[in-house]
């Protein structure tokens, strides 16, 4: 093979290999780099694994309360700029007026980021967040756990009651 040749093939090689390698570059275009989130509705456990009060589910950064049969959810993600908030609880319950509202409370949730406090219902009372801590609407799976949907908020009043 003389030199020329050589060449000639080495500038066709070239000119080859940067063409595919923008074909593929255009072709992975159209494949968006998805992130997958965690889905937002999901079963947290069945109504009997949750003791009477608050529990505190740190893999969903959430707060499950139960009186008897009756369980609601509040987040735990604060309305400032997302930090989780700590639970306090009181040693006696407390009364506290909110608004035109009375209520006793037996806890109350701190921020350690910037120092937002929310009463035990999630609104808040000092610190710079601008909203109560949402609620979360709460159902029964066919298998009998309890499925959170977090994609929707409902009113602090929500409740779910258990039919035994
Ligand atoms: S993130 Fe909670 S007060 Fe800022």
């Amino acid at each position: 093979m003389t030199r020329r040749k050589f060449l000639a093939y080495l500038g066709r090689f070239a000119v080859l290999f940067a063409l595919v390698g923008q074909a593929f570059a255009m072709l992975r275009s159209i494949v968006p780099n998805v992130v997958y989130e965690p889905p937002k509705k999901f079963k947290i456990g069945f109504p009997d694994d949750f003791s009477e009060g608050i529990t505190f589910l740190s893999k969903y950064r959430l707060f499950v309360i139960r009186e008897g049969n009756t369980f609601w959810t509040i987040s735990a993600v604060c309305t400032h700029l997302g930090c989780t908030v700590n639970l306090v609880t009181f040693p006696k319950p407390k009364k506290v007026k909110v608004g035109k509202r009375e209520f006793t409370e037996q806890w109350e949730f701190h921020c350690p980021c910037h120092g937002s406090k929310f009463y035990g219902e999630g609104t808040p009372f000092a610190g710079p967040a601008p909203r109560p801590l949402p609620y979360y609407p709460l159902d029964l799976a066919p298998d009998g756990q309890l499925v959170v949907d977090t994609s929707r908020e409902v009113k602090s009043d929500f409740r779910f009651v258990l039919n035994v």
